[in-house]
């Protein structure tokens, strides 16, 4: 693969683009990201993603925020240029190069800004159409879960887990409720009401999330903002996962408990549905 990736300012050959080994990211996780979706070529809910990217670079004190029109720009830039029809975008922001210290540089420092893209069947792939099964795990995560950081490890290694024992995903668990997946929010529906954690500062506010809850109400779903525990997820009727890489995607087992039958949730695909065509009409 030879991809144009893009690198403070310029579009360079992947195995091109190099970044200094004293960047904050590298030493410290200090670099938070966004990853936007790509249908028929178009971006997906782009300007939601540069609120959130705003959201977590002041969080972080992060002394200013990026330019979305150049961000924008940018986007799609590396859409056209890698000719990419389904897939997403990647975008990095970096406190940027500075001597190793644990005090944040001088707000003048240059942020080290990063983007690529990466092709992804998001429409028809297996997990859409026959549903994953998650393992549970504790959710060992820091307690600001709600910034979209680069300190991946711990979810990176709970997929690593599941996937060691024959899972497609895991769901993390604190203090008894179901928190959210490795990188996308969870769902379960019981009694006709759709169920997703409150967003707090244990879970990411998926973009998704937000648009999906719009879906369920327009379809007259009740949705409830609130904590579930693994037997409620397990004795749920139907369980889905939400995220720009996953859009709605069904869950049909969790742990050694099929949910109901083990066969994708007929609400789920109707959402999947619903999500996907005002996703492609609000696309840019
Ligand atoms: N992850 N929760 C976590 C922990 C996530 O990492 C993500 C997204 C989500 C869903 O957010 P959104 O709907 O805005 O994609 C929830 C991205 C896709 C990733 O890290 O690749």
């Amino acid at each position: 693969m030879n991809r144009i990736v893009y690198l403070n300012g310029e579009y360079v050959e992947e195995t091109k683009a190099k970044v200094s080994i004293f960047d904050r990211a590298l030493l410290f996780s200090d670099a938070l990201y966004e990853v936007t979706s790509v249908l028929d070529g178009k971006l997906i809910d782009f300007d939601n993603h540069m609120k959130r990217l705003d959201r977590s670079m002041s969080e972080l004190k992060y002394p200013r925020m990026l330019n979305h029109d150049e961000i924008k720009i940018l986007h799609k830039e590396l859409v056209k240029k890698n000719n990419l029809n389904e897939g997403t975008v990647y975008l990095q922001v970096s406190r940027g190069v500075a001597e190793r210290s644990f005090d944040f540089p001088d707000s003048e420092n240059d942020f080290t800004v990063t983007a690529f893209t990466q092709e992804k069947d998001l429409i028809n792939n297996k997990s859409a159409l026959e549903g994953i099964s998650v393992m549970t795990i504790e959710d060992n995560r820091w307690g600001r879960c709600d910034i979209k950081t680069v300190q991946l490890l711990y979810p990176s290694f709970a997929k690593f887990c599941a996937s060691q024992e024959g899972f497609d995903d895991a769901w993390m668990v604190r203090n008894g409720n179901v928190t959210e997946g490795t990188s996308n929010n969870a769902w379960i529906i019981r009694n006709g009401t759709v169920i997703t954690r409150q967003a707090d500062n244990l879970i990411l506010k998926g973009i998704t999330r937000e648009a999906v809850a719009e879906c369920a109400k327009e379809l007259n779903y009740k949705i409830d903002f609130k904590n579930f525990t693994i037997s409620e997820a397990q004795s749920a009727s139907e369980a889905f996962i939400t995220s720009a890489t996953t859009f709605v995607t069904p869950v049909i087992k969790i742990n050694n408990a099929k949910i109901s039958d083990g066969s994708p949730g007929k609400f789920t695909k109707l959402l999947r549905e619903k999500y996907i065509e005002k996703a492609r009409k609000i696309a840019i």
